[in-house]
């Protein structure tokens, strides 16, 4: 599946869309370069869960918040600043013992740094910058 898209809204809205249709227990691993729309596709995404102020995680990490509907939490994780230890990094947050369960649904930007340990189920989303406004979104 890929999505052109025109602006920030529309990152958005695709956000938006995913989001409504989710089983519980999804893994989202997004990568694409600086500025390529990631953090826009999860403010869209979390709006749909009633979640309003999605600020960027990027210098702690992992930011979570209360969902509305049988999603109880979204974890939203930015690994763009690890380096090393990205495993042990990821254990010392809990993230490792929270994804997947059914109530949750977690967000990695930046997630081609765990490639290997993310659990197989997750899912991977390519963002990639075009033009100054225009983003291919790849599922
Ligand atoms: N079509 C588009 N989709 C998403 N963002 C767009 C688009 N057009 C312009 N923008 C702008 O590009 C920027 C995207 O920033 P965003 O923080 O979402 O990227 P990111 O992938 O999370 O970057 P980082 O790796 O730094 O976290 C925003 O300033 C947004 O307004
Ligand atoms: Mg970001």
């Amino acid at each position: 599946m890929e999505f052109i898209t025109n602006n920030a809204r529309e990152t958005e809205d695709v956000g938006r869309k995913i989001a409504s249709r989710l089983s519980g227990g999804e893994i989202f691993a997004l990568v694409g370069d600086l500025g390529a729309g990631k953090t826009t596709f999860v403010q869209g995404f979390a709006q749909e869960l009633g979640i309003d102020r999605v600020i960027s995680p990027t210098f702690i990490i992992m930011r979570s918040y209360d969902a509305r509907g049988k999603i109880k939490t979204l974890y939203h994780v930015d690994l763009y600043r690890l380096e090393n230890n990205i495993k042990e990094e990821l254990d010392n947050l809990g993230i490792t013992g929270i994804w997947g369960s059914p109530d949750t649904v977690v967000l990695i930007e930046w997630a081609d740094k765990a490639k290997k340990m993310l659990p197989e189920n997750a899912q991977f989303i390519d963002f990639e910058y075009l033009d100054e406004n225009k983003r291919r979104i790849v599922f």
